[in-house]
């Protein structure tokens, strides 16, 4: 009985979600469309003792409602419900054909005990836990080889709890790599929307080795000197979009990656296919960033209406030697930043290795970047592009961009080096490596 009202409770909330975000249809398609499901089948927490008063441990109880959706399927799928109430739980594994809704006023939050989180192997992508060797933390939410999944709701919360991770990282007391928030290992066809992550323990949201993953409608919120709180890094993944969210965290907002040196050339496989489009925000670091970490290659992103407030560099394309890979086919268009210490950044000597046996000859090729109508106020350095000298950075066509500033005494607005391309109405003018392109229209057409 209990049940039946819940589900009718579940059905009113869900029926007007589904109509806005359908209404929302797009002209131009973002990569990695995954329908929105329904789900006649619906399960509450507290229908297995979940309890939201904030203090009480509800581990067994998402374990066994996921127990349940995994081992008695139902045609369609199983949605759970977390009511209002704050939910504390240990970390805890997804399951193929669920629907998690949050309702409003509903947290989900990890325990602050993190003496027993669950271990796994690091990814073989970086060989090692991209903090210190070995293993890594489980993520407090993760999905391993699992698809047809949403996370939705009413922006409900997920609550990392992340201070007592960022202090014994101050205080160098952690023993492996902090957990990520939400973990997608080996999925597809995922979508999370309407849902508020706050202070993440490391990056929030970490798809890889994934593919058909859509991102919408999300706040990401975490300190500004939380360390290392990535808004969403879409790794070795492919058909990713990431659209309507705003990220204010203490690192990038969105970073592209595919892997560390050796280990990442090693298992080969490259981000591709990602829009990210219509995201604001703010974070000390990079608003739109690809790397560093890159070694299975990353090509066709686009990023599209971005507007960045206080922000460390606006648009950031960084690798290294030792990484190899590629970064090609990258367009950044129609950004807007205010304060930030650097427009645009393209690097070939940014981020560290993962041990001594990197190949100081894997040298990265960064070919084909494409960034346009950026507009940008109180920008103290407009922008760098350097290349590395056995690999320049070519194809680069940077158009229609103004950055405007108080330039740091002893500085120049645009550095570069090792570098080919052109551009075409940039203010202030880049550095002579870049062919002017003025009155031919654009710097699009071939170099
Ligand atoms: C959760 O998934 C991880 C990684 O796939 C696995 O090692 C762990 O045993 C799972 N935990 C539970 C409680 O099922
Ligand atoms: C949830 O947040 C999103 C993004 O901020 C917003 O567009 C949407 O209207 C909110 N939905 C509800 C039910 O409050
Ligand atoms: C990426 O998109 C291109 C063009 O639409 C398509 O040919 C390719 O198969 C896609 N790549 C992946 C990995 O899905
Ligand atoms: C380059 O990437 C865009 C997405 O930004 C994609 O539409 C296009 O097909 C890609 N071009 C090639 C040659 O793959």
């Amino acid at each position: 009985m209990l049940r039946y009202l819940l589900s009718l409770l579940c059905f009113s909330f869900i029926v007007p979600f589904l109509k806005s975000t359908s209404a929302a249809g797009d002209v131009i398609t973002c990569s990695g469309t995954v329908p929105m499901r329904y789900r006649s089948d619906k399960i509450s927490i507290t229908d297995f003792g979940g309890v939201g008063d904030g203090n009480t441990l509800n581990t067994q109880a998402f374990r066994a409602a996921i127990y349940r959706i995994q081992h008695l399927r139902r045609r369609g799928g199983t949605l759970l419900y977390i009511p209002p109430g704050v939910y504390l739980t240990e970390s805890f594994n997804l399951t193929s054909h669920m629907t998690l809704y949050l309702a409003r006023d509903a947290v989900i939050r990890a325990t602050r005990d993190t003496w027993n989180w669950p271990l796994i192997d690091p990814l073989p992508s970086y060989g090692r836990g991209r903090e210190l060797p070995g293993g890594r933390y489980m993520s407090f939410i993760h999905g391993d080889g699992i698809h047809d999944v949403i996370i939705t709701g009413e922006n409900g919360t997920i609550d990392g709890q992340g201070d007592v991770w960022w202090n014994m990282w101050r205080q160098r007391t952690l023993q492996y790599t902090r957990p990520n928030l939400i973990e997608f290992m080996n999925s597809k066809d995922i979508i999370i929307s309407n849902v508020i992550f706050r202070n993440s323990p490391f990056w929030n949201i970490h798809p890889v080795y994934s593919s058909n993953i859509v991102i919408r409608y999300v706040t990401i919120l975490a300190p500004g000197d939380s360390p290392n709180t990535d808004g969403i890094d879409p790794d070795s993944s492919s058909n990713v979009c990431i659209e309507d969210s705003y990220i204010a965290t203490g690192d990038d907002m969105v970073a592209v990656k595919s892997g560390w040196d050796e280990y990442g050339i090693a298992y080969g496989r490259p981000s591709s296919n990602i829009t990210i489009r219509r995201v604001t925000g703010s974070s000390p670091f990079a608003g739109i960033a690809i790397g560093s970490e890159t070694s299975g290659g990353v090509e066709n992103v686009l990023a599209e209406n971005i507007n960045l407030y206080k922000m460390g560099v606006g648009i950031h394309i960084k690798t290294n030697i030792g990484r190899g890979g590629f970064i090609r086919n990258i367009t950044v268009s129609d950004v807007y930043m205010e304060n930030a210490r650097k427009g645009i950044k393209i690097a070939g000597d940014v981020g560290d290795h993962p041990d001594d046996n990197f190949n100081p000859n894997a040298l990265p090729v960064v070919k084909g970047i494409t960034i346009k109508n950026v507009w940008g106020v109180q920008v103290q350095q407009s922008g760098s592009i350097q290349g590395l000298k056995n690999s320049p950075f070519t194809e680069i066509c940077l158009s229609n961009i103004n950055l405007r500033g108080v330039l740091v005494p002893g500085t120049t607005p645009w550095k570069c080096s090792d570098v080919s391309g052109a551009a075409f109405e940039v203010s202030p003018w880049p550095c002579s490596e870049l062919i002017s392109k003025s009155g031919t229209g654009s710097c699009s057409v071939p170099f």
